[in-house]
């Protein structure tokens, strides 16, 4: 009966909004499916909804690039004067006191769908090691094991995942025994969606029961951390800094002390890494200063001309694109969720599987709906001061998106390897090579062996001699 009421209710409320449709099945649920499906409209945020159908659902939005935006000056790969070495060392030595002191807690997203990879399952369960296929999780996992045992801290790490893959995501770390972590030292927690919509602003219903909905993206990640009390635990802890990265990114050094502590230093809210662009139109952002402010802007938002413009030293104006690895105060997280705020959207045209008005379940082929998301660096002009540090992509960035050709297993597996055998070249050791030049052998170096370069320095003795095709795991 109070169903039934709620219904002639909503059902007025919708036909104003155009929405009705949501209600074209009522007939054949079920008393449970009909409360949760009510409960799911009354969810809808009606007065954004206006909003993103003017600006980002009927039109695909315009963002404005702000006529002063200037090129960002980072921290370079080494300190370029006697004061700025000085800077570096004292950031080195700050970064490992405070990872030392509990201070700092890896952080993960990993609420994606993966759609282009098409892995079944977590993305962060994908088998990637080159020797031992481990899967992301396991590695990272592994270091951050690794990394408390180094500096004798407990180092806590909360990963994002999304209503469509939080219950497997705890169910693998259980099934793996949390990878020898303490079981309170994962926080595992969920963000929250956004509904889909055609491309006449009708929301999507995914089946005759629910509404058809994505995660809201990694800039999701700000209010998660703060609604489902990782923020709060983080604050028990004593933890004030975020390690953040995606979790499609094995190569990621995620407690690194120099990008702690020049961020620390630097008293920044919110920092990023940067690689220089191996083209103008590399597909991932471009960090500008708009109005002073760090801000990254997408390679499809920068003018042409700016894309390509070029230093007097031939080097790209704009050269410094955006790896997804950011350091992020706690309390920046509590601010702007304390003050209000909110990420711009950002529209994406997907295939999105949905019921129509007949009660069909279509899977398209082709692109067929909108799906709205915020991005991670919409937070970055929100930061009070922000520092970028550069770095190499072969040290750091080799994701995994697609399921061949570029940014793919294969992809990354091959930087896994060249990254090892950088590393034991470093240290003095021969490594097989291919006519080609490629590493003519498997590498791969567990996080318990070494961290980073310096780490096979002290180890040398233990590295077997290395022969074309072996398949060579140190641990
Ligand atoms: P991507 O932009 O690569 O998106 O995410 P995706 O959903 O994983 O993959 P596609 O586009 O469907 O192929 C970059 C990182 O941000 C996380 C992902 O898990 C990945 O680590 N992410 C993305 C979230 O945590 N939540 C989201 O809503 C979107």
């Amino acid at each position: 009966m109070c169903a039934e009421r709620d219904f002639n209710q909503i059902e007025r409320f919708l036909r104003g909004r155009n929405q009705a449709h949501l209600l074209s099945f009522w007939a054949q649920l079920n008393a449970a499916q009909r409360k949760n499906l009510l409960a799911q409209i009354r969810q809808l945020d009606f007065s954004q909804i206006d909003d993103w159908l003017a600006n980002y659902i009927k039109k695909a939005a315009f963002t404005a690039v702000a006529a002063d935006c200037a090129p960002v000056e980072p921290y370079g790969l080494n300190p370029d004067s006697l004061d700025q070495k000085r800077r570096y060392e004292q950031a080195g030595e700050l970064g490992k006191e405070l990872i030392s002191a509990g201070k700092v807690a890896a952080f993960v997203v990993a609420g994606g769908q993966g759609t282009r990879l098409g892995f079944d399952g977590p993305k962060g369960n994908f088998p990637i090691s080159p020797v031992k296929n481990k899967t992301l999780f396991q590695i990272f996992a592994e270091t951050i094991a690794a990394v408390s045992e180094k500096y004798q801290a407990v180092c806590p790490w909360y990963i994002m995942t999304s209503p469509f893959n939080y219950a497997e995501t705890k169910e693998i770390f259980r099934s793996n025994g949390y990878y020898g972590l303490g079981e309170n030292d994962v926080f595992i927690f969920q963000q929250a969606t956004l509904p889909n919509f055609d491309f006449d602003g009708k929301i999507l219903l995914a089946d005759k029961a629910n509404i058809a909905c994505s995660p809201d993206g990694h800039g999701g990640s700000f209010k998660a951390l703060y609604q489902s009390g990782a923020l709060e635990d983080m604050k028990k802890r004593g933890v004030g800094f975020l390690s953040y990265w995606q979790v499609d990114n094995p190569l990621v050094n995620i407690f690194d002390p120099l990008f702690i502590g020049l961020h620390a230093l630097d008293e920044a809210e919110m920092s990023s890494k940067a690689l220089i662009k191996s083209e103008p139109k590399e597909k991932i952002g471009n960090f500008c200063l708009v109005d002073g402010k760090v801000t990254v802007i997408e390679y499809s938002d920068l003018p042409a001309e700016l894309t390509e413009k070029r230093n007097p030293d031939g080097s790209l104006l704009f050269q410094l694109g955006s790896i997804a690895i950011h350091i992020i105060n706690c309390a920046f997280v509590e601010r702007i969720n304390t003050t209000g705020f909110s990420l711009p959207l950002h529209r994406a045209v997907k295939k999105i599987p949905h019921v129509d008005q007949q009660g069909r379940l279509i899977d398209p082929a082709e692109p067929n709906a909108i799906k709205l998301e915020s991005f991670v660096f919409d937070a970055l002009p929100l930061a009070s001061k922000s520092i970028v540090l550069e770095t190499l992509r072969s040290e750091e960035f080799a994701p995994i998106k697609n399921p061949t050709g570029p940014d793919s297993p294969e992809t990354t597996k091959q930087m896994l390897v060249a990254r090892a055998a950088a590393w034991l070249e470093s240290a003095g050791i021969t490594v097989p090579k291919k006519p080609d030049g490629s590493v003519g052998c498997l590498i791969e170096i567990a996080p318990s062996f070494a961290l980073e370069k310096n780490d096979v320095k002290d180890k040398v003795n233990q590295i077997p001699e290395i022969k074309p095709n072996d398949q060579i795991y140190l641990a």
